[in-house]
């Protein structure tokens, strides 16, 4: 049974190729207060393209993970517009969305959260499996009844990421770095057309976070457009096609890794300057 689903899962196209440069998100004037409390993003602005790398940075508390929860719509804005443009040429606004249609945006946009969040008692198989929920009717989800197509798939993506030997152990026994790859592949089984990850390669050790940000790169290439939240600025400039930088709730900088000056830098981060050129720091 194994055998025959990996030679499924060999013959699928392990991702889609759209290699074209659309636009599909276009964001205005967006901003975000918790509560009745100050904002903390005001008059966000920028378009995203399919295939893009785009790393978010900016320091604690600059408003990283509320942009891209909003983005996702786990959080709602406060105003502005999120459009988002389907291949078929419709518009929608992420920030106006019902149950239903937010259901579907979710499908499409996936997020990888900062603490995984995975069911820990369930296998990294099921865990991923997971991910098709979304498209699955309400009954289906509840037996957890999956097709074998989506099997293959699973197994596919997770034989991708050297994850297949520990397809049926426990999520909750996993290092932190083999989490991260299953909550990759449970983001993509989705079939997303934006992947958001907040934070992939904190805590992980150099070869998991190479590992990690290799799969993201490959991930955009085959034209998913990725936002990455790093804390390291080196890895930015090695792996992100374009760099937002964050400060106090406002884009103070849109542009190319290589573009980012010390004084750019200075702006986002201050006095922790310093500490940027350590690719591991969270
Ligand atoms: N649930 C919440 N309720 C109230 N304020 C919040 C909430 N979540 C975040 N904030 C505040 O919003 C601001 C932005 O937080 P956010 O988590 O987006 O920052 P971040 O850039 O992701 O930081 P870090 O790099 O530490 O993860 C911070 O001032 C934070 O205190
Ligand atoms: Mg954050």
């Amino acid at each position: 049974m194994a055998q025959a689903l990996l030679k499924i899962a060999h013959q699928q196209q392990a991702l889609p190729h759209e290699k074209h440069r659309a636009k599909v998100l276009a964001v205005q004037g967006l901003g975000k207060a918790y509560g009745t409390q100050a904002r903390v993003l005001q008059d966000i602005n920028f378009d995203l393209h399919a295939g893009e790398l785009v790393a978010v940075i900016g320091r604690s508390g600059a408003g990283k993970s509320t942009l891209l929860h909003v983005l996702n719509g786990t959080l709602p804005a406060s105003e502005g517009a999120v459009l988002h443009f389907n291949e078929d040429g419709k518009q929608q606004n992420i920030v106006e969305l019902n149950t239903r249609q937010m259901r579907q945006w979710r499908s499409d946009c996936g997020m990888i959260f900062q603490d995984f969040c995975l069911v820990p008692r369930l296998d990294v198989l099921t865990n991923v499996l997971l991910g098709r929920l979304s498209q699955t009717s309400t009954l289906k989800s509840f037996f957890k009844i999956f097709t074998d197509e989506d099997r293959a798939r699973a197994i596919g993506l997770l034989e991708w990421l050297n994850m297949l030997p520990q397809a049926l152990q426990r999520a909750e026994n996993l290092s932190g770095g083999q989490m991260q790859r299953v909550a990759i592949c449970r983001a993509l089984m989705q079939n997303p057309k934006i992947l958001l990850a907040d934070e992939p390669v904190a805590s992980l050790d150099p070869k998991n976070t190479r590992r990690i940000m290799d799969v993201l790169r490959q991930v955009s290439g085959n034209g998913i457009s990725v936002m990455v939240n790093l804390h390291s600025v080196e890895l930015v400039k090695e792996y992100c096609t374009r760099a937002i930088g964050v400060a106090k709730g406002r884009i103070v900088f849109d542009g190319h890794p290589s573009e980012l000056t010390d004084d750019h830098l200075h702006l986002l981060y201050g006095d922790e300057n310093s500490q940027l050129n350590d690719p591991h720091h969270a």
